[in-house]
C-alpha cells in the first residue's frame, strides 16, 4: 500500500513541521497579492487620492513602467499625526472594523490598509510630499521598506498629496523583467484605468504623462466641464466615433439606481468595437470578468446581436454602466484588487438591468427591430402618400 493512504505511517516521516514565517517575509508575501504590476500601482494611488476628494489627479509614469510611477492629487493631504502610519500595513483611514464594511461601498474606495505598505515593501523609494490645509509648508516623508517614516524634511506642494515611487519592483527581479517586456501593453492598461475612472466620476480632471517616452502619443487627459456626466465624459475619454453611435438612458428598479450609455442598435460595429465594458459600482470602478458584472456585459451583448444581427461580430462592444446600490446590497471585499464585488441578490440587478435594456426601444429584441423597421417604412410610405394628396 502506498505510504500516502497508510493510516500507521510514522506521521513524523510523511507530515512536515509548521514553523512561523519570519515577518519581512509575510510582509513580502502580502505585498504581491494587494499590488501585482504597476497598473495596479496607479489604481490604488487614484483611489487614495480619490478617497482623499481630490478634484484634479495628475499620473505621471516613465515609458518603461518602473523607474517612477507618481501621483499628484489635490485632495485634503495627510494630517501630521497620521504620516507616521501611511505605510503601515493594516493601517487605513476609512473603517475601524469588520462591520464597517457594510457601508464602505458607497463612502470609500479603500478600506483594506495594505496598498501603501506593499508599494513601500515593493519599491526601491517611496517618497511621499503632502500638505493639509492651514500648514504653511508641505512635508515630504521618506518611507523605508517596513512602511516606517525614515525622515521628514519641508517641501513646497498646495494642499493635497504626491506619491512617488522609483525603482518599482527592485526586489523581485522575475516581475521586474516581465514589466519591462510588457511596458507598451501596461502604458495602454494604465491609460485604460484612468479611462475608467473618468467614466465613474466623470466631475474630476485625470491626466497621464509618460516620462522618457520617444512620442508623446501615451499622454492623455481628460479636462471635464463642471458638471460633467457619463456621457461628457466618454465623448472626451472614448472619443467622439464611438460615443456618437451611444444613447444615454437611466432606471431605477429595486433600489438600484442605474444610468447606461450603450450603443444604438443600428450602431456601426467598427466604432464601437474593441472599447469594451466600462462598469462602475457606487463610482468604483469595477472589472467585468467574473459574476454577475459578467453576466451584465453578456446580457447586453445578447440584446445588442439580437437587436440587430450584423452586431454579432463585433468584438469586445463598448459599453458604460454605473449603478448606484442600496445600503448593504453587496461585499466590496472580494479581491484585494477591489474590482469585484459580490452581489446579497444578484439576481435583483440583473432584473434591473433587463428593465434597462427593455426600456430601450431598440434593444427590446428581434422583433422590436423588425416593427420598428416595418414602422418606420410605413411611415415613409405615409408621409409620401400625404405629400402627393397634398399637392
Ligand atoms: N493621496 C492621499 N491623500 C490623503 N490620504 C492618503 C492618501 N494616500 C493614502 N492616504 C492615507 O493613507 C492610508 C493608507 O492608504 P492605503 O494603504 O491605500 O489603505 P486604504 O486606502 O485601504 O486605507 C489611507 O487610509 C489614507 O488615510
Ligand atoms: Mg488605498
Amino acid at each position: 500500500m502506498a505510504a500516502a493512504s497508510n493510516p500507521d505511517a510514522d506521521p513524523v516521516k510523511t507530515a512536515s513541521t509548521i514553523k512561523a514565517l519570519p515577518p519581512s517575509t509575510v510582509r513580502q508575501i502580502g505585498s504581491t497579492q494587494a499590488i501585482v504590476d504597476p497598473i495596479s500601482v496607479v489604481k490604488e494611488l487614484i483611489d487614495n487620492a480619490l478617497d482623499a476628494r481630490a478634484t484634479s489627479i495628475f499620473v505621471f509614469i516613465s515609458a518603461n513602467t518602473i523607474d517612477s510611477i507618481e501621483v499628484k492629487d489635490n485632495g485634503h493631504g495627510i494630517l501630521a499625526d497620521d504620516r507616521p502610519l501611511v505605510c503601515r500595513r493594516y493601517c487605513t483611514s476609512k473603517i475601524r472594523n469588520f462591520d464597517d464594511l457594510k457601508e464602505v461601498g458607497c463612502k470609500w474606495l479603500g478600506f483594506r490598509g495594505e496598498a501603501m505598505a506593499s508599494m513601500a515593501e515593493m519599491s526601491g523609494r517611496l517618497e511621499i510630499m503632502t500638505r493639509v490645509e492651514g500648514e504653511p509648508v508641505a512635508a515630504l516623508l521618506k518611507i523605508g521598506r517596513d512602511g516606517e517614516v525614515e525622515s521628514t524634511e519641508r517641501a513646497s506642494h498646495p494642499v493635497g498629496t504626491t506619491v512617488k515611487l522609483t525603482d518599482f519592483f527592485k526586489l523581485l527581479p522575475v516581475r521586474k523583467q516581465s514589466a519591462l517586456k510588457h511596458s507598451s501593453k501596461y502604458l495602454s492598461q494604465v491609460k485604460r484605468v484612468i479611462q475608467s475612472y473618468a467614466l465613474a466620476r466623470p466631475t474630476v480632471r485625470f491626466s497621464l504623462q509618460v516620462r522618457k517616452a520617444k512620442t508623446d502619443k501615451g499622454n492623455w487627459v481628460y479636462a471635464p466641464k463642471a458638471g460633467a456626466n457619463a456621457e461628457d465624459a466618454a465623448f472626451k475619454a472614448i472619443g467622439r466615433e464611438c460615443a456618437s453611435q451611444c444613447n444615454w438612458t437611466a432606471i431605477e428598479s429595486d433600489g438600484f439606481e442605474i444610468q447606461a450609455f450603450l450603443p444604438r442598435a443600428d450602431a456601426v460595429g467598427a466604432k464601437i468595437s474593441s472599447e469594451g465594458a466600462f462598469i462602475s459600482i457606487d463610482a468604483r470602478p469595477v472589472s467585468a470578468t467574473r459574476g454577475t458584472l459578467k453576466k451584465i456585459v453578456a446580457i447586453f451583448k445578447e440584446r445588442l446581436r439580437k437587436s440587430n444581427p450584423a452586431l454579432a461580430s463585433t468584438k469586445d462592444p463598448f459599453m458604460c454602466m454605473s449603478i448606484n446600490c442600496p445600503p448593504h446590497s453587496y461585499d466590496p471585499n472580494i479581491e484585494p484588487a477591489k474590482d469585484d464585488v459580490l452581489f446579497e441578490d444578484g439576481e435583483a440587478v440583473l432584473g434591473a438591468i433587463d428593465r434597462l435594456l427593455t426600456s430601450i426601444r431598440s434593444l427590446g429584441g428581434r422583433e422590436h427591430w423588425e416593427r420598428d423597421l416595418h414602422a418606420q417604412k410605413h411611415n415613409a410610405i405615409q408621409v409620401e402618400v400625404e405629400h402627393v394628396w397634398c399637392r
